[in-house]
């Protein structure tokens, strides 16, 4: 196997690895498992505080039938945050759990291959397959995105991380935004904070759409409560000439350090992304952020060939980004058209679509679930819904159950109105309570229509989390 070098995933040594290794740490598991079902089923019930629903009685399974040792990890968190004598006492008895064993065991081998160089891909398939083998890590999320069972609907938030919180603002008063970026343990603590807080079930790096723009020469900034601001746009042959390839790992060490070390902290899948070619092209030619998108469109239209120049450019620096982050560790990746919406159906199919479907292509051979996600466009729902992803992320203006007509089997992602979080308790409880409904003829990751907005409460965000996770469950069921 490679040595030194980062590969791409699904070369060499990929599903092989992982299988093996799962089978080394299955019979750990068996020998060495503490505690029956019935204790760690109702270790659940303590460490929740609260009786659940298909939680009750003896012998039930979590609800949606999924395996209780997965709450191992629940009862070690508690521990660790050193709550409650019984919690203690059962942790005692737990105590030599294989999932800790093979946690370790996987931990320890990571180390071993990171000291000797092996490749970041290979790393985590032999980390990944004994910590599985072990445990059952919280992967509801990716189960979803692959269209299997799972035991409730996930969920996440795109920009659960930013100034709505108030350690982020605390942190902000003395560091720009990418300073936190570019310093690993920064970046792992501000991408970790909203699982750990809010409970939800994945993590985005956190990072911006602009971030890879930087080293290949484009000189941004960002402006707070504005956006990104590019010091020259883009606007001629000359002015795309200047850019140079992108080389993620002399550009971007600082976000293969990142992930590797949210990997190592957080149980939960965790999301690499990009800014879609439009979107980048849009701040690269405007300058910043647009209503009209005039001088993008005007290119598209007067100057074909520097526009397929431009798209090119960007759809090859946007899969080497995107291989980047999966060969570190991140487990899916999820592709920012925010402004698309803005393009006429025709325009979008001509001037967009290929390389969208270029670049997706291209993403595929890396074995993560794709995520796609353009506000403002139920326009161009069926023809996204025809992009190679396994995830259609929605915004809130459509409601679910005629995207789902739209996109058939693929898995949907959204779509609460991200200003419903000012709403009474009750209505924003009987609106998401809708959304599940609505979302349930196929699978369905909950998350807002667009992101997060700076003056959420976070504890509306956490209620949210918890009635998608209660109720959830029923539409599994339905
Ligand atoms: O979702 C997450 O938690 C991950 C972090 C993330 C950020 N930007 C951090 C950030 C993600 C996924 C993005 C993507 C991004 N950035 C998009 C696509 C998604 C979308 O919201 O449409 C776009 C268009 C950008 C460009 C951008 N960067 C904008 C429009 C802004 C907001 C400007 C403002 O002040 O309101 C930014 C800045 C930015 N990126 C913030 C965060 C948390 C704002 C907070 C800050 O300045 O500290």
């Amino acid at each position: 196997m490679a040595r030194g070098s980062v590969r791409a995933p699904g070369t060499g040594c990929y599903h092989p690895v992982r299988v093996g290794f799962v089978v080394l740490a299955w019979p750990l598991r068996t020998n060495f498992s503490g505690g029956d079902r019935n204790e760690t089923t109702r270790a659940t019930i303590a460490v929740n505080g609260k009786r659940r629903k298909g939680f009750t009685g003896r012998d039930r399974r979590p609800p949606g039938g999924g395996n209780p040792t997965a709450t191992t990890l629940e009862i070690v968190r508690v521990k660790w945050q050193g709550i409650g004598r019984e919690r203690e006492r059962l942790m005692r008895r737990l105590s030599l759990d294989s999932g800790i064993l093979a946690w370790a065991l996987g931990i320890a081998v990571g180390e071993w291959m990171l000291w000797h160089r092996w490749s970041a891909d290979c790393r985590w398939q032999v980390m990944e397959g004994l910590q599985l083998g072990g445990f059952q890590v919280t992967d509801r999320f990716l189960r979803a995105c692959r269209g299997e069972k799972t035991d409730t609907v996930p969920i996440w938030f795109m920009r659960q991380a930013g100034r709505y919180q108030p350690e982020y603002r605390a942190l902000r008063r003395t560091k720009s935004l990418m300073d936190i970026v570019i310093d690993p343990d920064l970046c792992c603590q501000v991408t970790s904070l909203p699982v750990e807080q809010l409970g939800v079930d994945a993590a985005i790096l956190f990072s911006d759409i602009m971030v890879p723009l930087g080293p290949i020469g484009v000189d941004y900034e960002i402006k707070e409560g504005i956006g990104p601001v590019v010091a020259q746009p883009i606007r001629s042959g000359a002015d795309l000439a200047a850019l140079r390839p992108l080389n993620p790992r002399t550009d971007l060490s600082f976000m293969i350090e990142s992930i590797i070390k949210i990997r190592r902290r957080i149980s939960v899948p965790l999301i690499g992304f990009s800014g879609a070619p439009f979107t980048l092209a849009s701040y690269l030619i405007e300058g910043g952020p647009s209503r009209q998108y005039l001088e993008t469109k005007r290119m598209m239209w007067s100057d074909g060939e520097l526009w397929r120049r431009l798209m090119e450019t960007l759809s090859d620096m946007i899969v080497t980004y995107a291989r980047m982050q999966v060969e570190a560790g991140a487990q899916a990746l999820q592709l920012f058209d925010s402004w698309a919406g803005a393009l006429s159906l025709e325009d979008y199919r001509w001037a967009v679509k290929p390389y969208l479907e270029q670049i997706l292509t291209e993403l595929s051979a890396l074995k993560v679930p794709r995520i796609y996600f353009a506000v403002g466009a139920g326009h161009l729902l069926e023809t996204v819904a025809s992009l190679p992803v396994e995830v259609v992320g929605v915004d809130w203006r459509q409601p679910l159950d005629q995207v789902r007509k739209v996109i058939g089997s693929k898995t949907i992602q959204g779509n609460l109105d991200p200003t419903m979080v000012f709403a009474p308790g009750r209505v924003l409880e009987e609106k998401t309570k809708e959304i599940l409904r609505q979302g349930r003829g196929g699978p369905h990751i909950f998350n807002l229509g667009h992101g997060v907005l700076p003056m959420t409460e976070a504890t509306t965000l956490k209620t949210v989390v918890d009635v998608v996770h209660e109720y959830g469950v029923e539409s599994m069921r339905g």
